[in-house]
């Protein structure tokens, strides 16, 4: 609560903002060729103050407006003890743009050193990547408010339960995952699902599985997100099938959208597919193509999140309980502005 006395300074009339945040550099020129050259900042302003002394604006704006970074030298043993460390070795600076895929590509192509691979946060999309001198920064392109559906239109709940939080694993983490990822499988194979396998689900088959996904997460074929509760608890996962012929390097295939059944009709897999969606746009990918057996739960949930279908293959694989089933192709173009919730059609 701001104390009573300090209401003022939050009128509207007056208002204030942040104007300048000092990052200490070890030489003006350095620090100015990279933030220009490297992340394609402006430089707003060079005023020599003093002797050795300079006012070093720059700023992510093509019009320098917003907050800026002032480029401060560092002048004594103490200032320059802390260059590169002023964020105490967390995220220190926060760089937001509308476009993240553009922008990762961009700066990885100027040499900006991305401690990670691209993240899906319930928040947006996420990378880190380090300074000249080692700062770390987020790259981040931040989510959207799901958009407003007219009444009466069927919609999957933009917000599921709250409390689920899906994440892309990178290898170490797909590897620990296994064992849990295994479950999942299980469970979905045990309930009746056509999911590439039949019975028995033996736990070392599912394991062996994932292994593989693992492998394909570690080499960049795969991305692979999961959805946890609040516990950390997986409940459901989904995979990008990123490993594409040379003439297709702008698609990706989504695969294995499993949701336990202990994790059903809450809007997991919703959330799953919007992430998976971003996490393609964040690899640059503007098609997604899928399958899924006709007429089922999944397809429902595809043609509600706008996915287009192309048709049906008669007989295409075996449910597990050994009767054929048809499958339906799907196929989704992402829209480059990257709004995370396409409108929804309605079921066909
Ligand atoms: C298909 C599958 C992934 C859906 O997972 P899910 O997490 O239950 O999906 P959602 O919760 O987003 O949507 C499922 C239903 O719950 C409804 N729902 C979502 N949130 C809800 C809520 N808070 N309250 C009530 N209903 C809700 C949705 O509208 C949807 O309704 P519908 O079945 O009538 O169309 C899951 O059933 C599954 O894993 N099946 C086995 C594996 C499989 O077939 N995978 C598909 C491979 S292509």
């Amino acid at each position: 609560m701001i104390p009573e006395e300090l209401s003022p300074l939050l009128d509207q009339a007056a208002t204030r903002q942040l104007t300048h945040v000092a990052l200490l550099v070890r030489d003006y020129d350095e620090a100015i060729a990279w933030f220009t050259q490297r992340l394609g900042f402006r430089l707003v302003e060079d005023t020599t103050l003093a002797p050795g002394k300079r006012w070093v604006v720059v700023a992510p704006a093509a019009d320098g407006g917003g907050c800026s970074l002032l480029l401060a030298r560092a002048a004594t043993p103490a200032q320059e003890a802390v260059i590169g460390r002023q964020g105490g070795g967390r995220v220190f600076l926060f760089l937001e743009t509308t476009d993240f895929a553009r922008d990762h590509a961009l700066l990885a192509q100027k040499g900006v050193l991305f401690t990670e691979t691209p993240r899906v946060e319930p928040y947006g999309t996420v990378a880190v990547f380090q300074d000249l001198h080692g700062n770390r920064w987020d790259l981040v392109e931040r989510r959207h408010a799901a958009s407003p559906v007219s009444p009466g239109t069927e919609t999957t709940p933009s917000s599921p339960s709250g409390d689920v939080r899906v994440r892309r694993l990178g290898p170490a983490e797909a590897a620990s995952f296994i064992p849990a990822l295994a479950d999942i499988l299980i469970d979905c194979v045990e309930g009746g699902a056509s999911v590439s396998f039949m019975p028995p689900m033996t736990r070392d088959k599912a394991a062996r599985f994932w292994r593989m996904v693992a492998d394909g997460v570690a080499s960049g074929e795969r991305a692979l997100l999961v959805a946890e509760d609040s516990a950390g608890e997986p409940l459901g996962t989904v995979q990008l099938v990123l490993a594409m012929p040379e003439n297709q390097p702008h698609r990706a295939d989504l695969a294995k959208m499993l949701v336990h059944r202990r994790g059903r009709r809450r809007g997991v897999a919703a959330q799953l597919l919007a992430a998976a969606e971003d996490a393609a746009r964040a690899e640059g990918r503007s098609l997604l193509v899928l399958d899924a057996v006709t007429d089922g739960d999944a397809a429902r949930l595809y043609s509600r999140a706008g996915w287009q279908r192309v048709g049906d293959i008669p007989g295409f694989a075996l449910m597990p309980d050994g009767s054929a089933c048809s499958t339906t192709y799907f196929y989704k173009a992402l829209d480059p502005a990257g709004t995370c919730n396409a409108s929804p059609t309605t079921i066909q």
